[in-house]
């Protein structure tokens, strides 16, 4: 799996920080829980190794990371977070934030692939199959996908701890070896761009990782 190159790309359809903040504060109000803190921490490992790769902004990684499970502001929900984040961000015209809400959980960009239910109507899952299948993933949207698996809601994580986490919280479906083949390969391609182990851009992670105690999520 290579990274794109149209990262480059100009300026992105996204909130300003201030308005990310309020969206997310928002959303907790509505619906509080780990999600918001696993949110944060999402923001803080995109923006911690946007800032080292050519042409990503950290700013805008950060955003992007800190919205990217927004869908939840609608209430305890499985799948459908992802079209309820989609559609809340579009309606307020953050078309590239939307899209990360969406392409975060689809690794192989196929909607059947998602560790997870789909608790949302076949027409719903229509519209998710047939917008993914319109995307063309940049390296942002890969970022996202691999930040959501650095993060826990205490900190950063190993990514192991990550897919054990929501293996116990989702269950696993047939996918899950390409699923996480996927991720590994993510992992991969921006350590090889960094020249360096993307935990060592993490704070604290050693300590979270053997610290955290996934029964008490
Ligand atoms: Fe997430």
């Amino acid at each position: 799996m290579e990274l794109s190159k149209d990262h480059k790309e100009a300026t992105m359809n996204i909130p300003t920080l201030q308005q990310a903040h309020t969206l997310l504060q928002e959303a907790e109000l509505l619906n509080p829980g780990p999600w918001v803190q696993h949110s944060i921490f999402t923001a803080k490992a995109a923006e911690a190794i946007a800032i080292h790769f050519p042409g990503l902004d950290g700013q805008t990684a950060y955003i992007l990371g800190l919205l990217h499970d927004i869908g939840r502001r609608a209430g305890i929900t499985d799948m459908r977070h992802v079209l309820d984040g989609y559609t809340f961000l579009m309606k307020l015209g953050f078309s590239d934030a939307a899209r990360i809400c969406l392409t975060h959980s689809f690794v192989l960009q196929d909607a059947q692939a998602v560790a997870g239910i789909w608790d949302c109507s076949a027409e719903e899952l229509q519209t998710v199959d047939e917008l993914l299948q319109s995307i063309h993933y940049t390296t942002y949207d890969r970022l996202i996908q691999l930040c959501d698996c650095l993060a826990v809601s205490t900190g950063f994580c190993l990514m192991e701890v990550r897919f054990i986490d929501v293996a116990f919280r989702h269950g696993i479906d047939n996918s899950y070896k390409e699923r996480w083949q996927a991720y590994y390969s993510i992992k991969n391609d921006f350590e090889d761009a960094l020249k360096i182990s993307i935990y060592q851009l993490l704070p604290g992670v050693v300590e979270n990782t053997f610290g955290f105690n996934i029964n008490r999520q």
